[in-house]
């Protein structure tokens, strides 16, 4: 069987890394959660002070930046590494959230993270997900989908992740946060947030994983067998 691309794009908090996952396990494809990279390049950038209005700085940080992954076939499972020390968790703080956005509008950040996302899908058989996937990391991927929910309920979604390890958290401080991140990146010149021509629109607001799922794999069984 030869093996296809499958980019899923949207907003912040819908469910795209949970469905790419799960996708990625069924179909025994690689999964790749893009938005991480941008996450462990932020936490480097905030470790070492990195001032992001000076372009050499920059430049000069990301020469120091070397991303891997550890990836489990069983469980789809994708690990982050950040020069060989896993981020998983340091990656998913508040702080981060606050910034990532400013750091992923940075053309020379984007540069960095879309040539190894393109690196890594060479051999296909991958479900990548996050913001220009279908739009400048895969134009041609054989199927695209473009995720959306309702803010409230993405909203509660994420709130449910963040107050397990953070009981001080709020739900007004995870609707900004959502918000904002959503005009920074649907509004940046580079490649900004946006549903190719030809993605399918999945609105998963009342959708359980269960249900996004089934309809994500019956779409990648349809471009699986038009392609073999
Ligand atoms: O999980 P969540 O939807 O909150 O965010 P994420 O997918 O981890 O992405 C974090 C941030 O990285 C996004 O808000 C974007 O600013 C940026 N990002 C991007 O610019 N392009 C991507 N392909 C993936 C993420
Ligand atoms: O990757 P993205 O930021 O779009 O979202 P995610 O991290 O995959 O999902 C955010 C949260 O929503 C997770 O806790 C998922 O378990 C949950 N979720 C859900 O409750 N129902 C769905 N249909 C999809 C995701």
């Amino acid at each position: 069987m030869k093996k296809i691309i499958i980019a899923i794009d949207g907003y912040s908090s819908c469910g795209k890394s949970t469905l790419a996952k799960a996708l990625a396990k069924k179909l025994h494809y690689l999964f790749l959660d893009s938005g991480a990279m941008y996450r462990a390049i932020t936490y480097y950038f905030i470790e070492h002070k990195v001032n992001t209005n000076q372009l050499t700085e920059v430049e000069k940080a990301l020469k120091n930046i070397q991303l891997s992954f550890q990836f489990n076939k069983e469980t789809a499972d994708n690990h982050i590494l950040l020069n060989g020390i896993n981020v998983d968790k340091e990656i998913r703080s508040m702080a981060i959230n606050a910034k990532v956005s400013e750091v992923a509008a940075i053309a020379e950040v984007r540069k960095f993270a879309v040539a190894q996302q393109q690196q890594i899908g060479l051999n296909k058989g991958i479900v990548m997900d996050g913001r220009d996937i279908g739009t400048t990391v895969f134009p041609n991927a054989e199927l695209k989908i473009f995720v959306t929910a309702d803010t409230t309920v993405r909203v509660e979604r994420r709130f449910k992740e963040l107050y397990a390890s953070n009981p001080n958290i709020t739900i007004e401080d995870v609707k900004a946060n959502l918000e904002m991140r959503d005009y920074i990146d649907t509004n940046r010149t580079e490649s900004p947030l946006r549903k190719a021509d030809d993605a399918k629109l999945l609105d998963n607001t009342n959708l359980n994983k269960e249900e996004q799922l089934n309809i994500a794999y019956q779409w990648a069984m349809e471009k699986i067998n038009a392609f073999n």
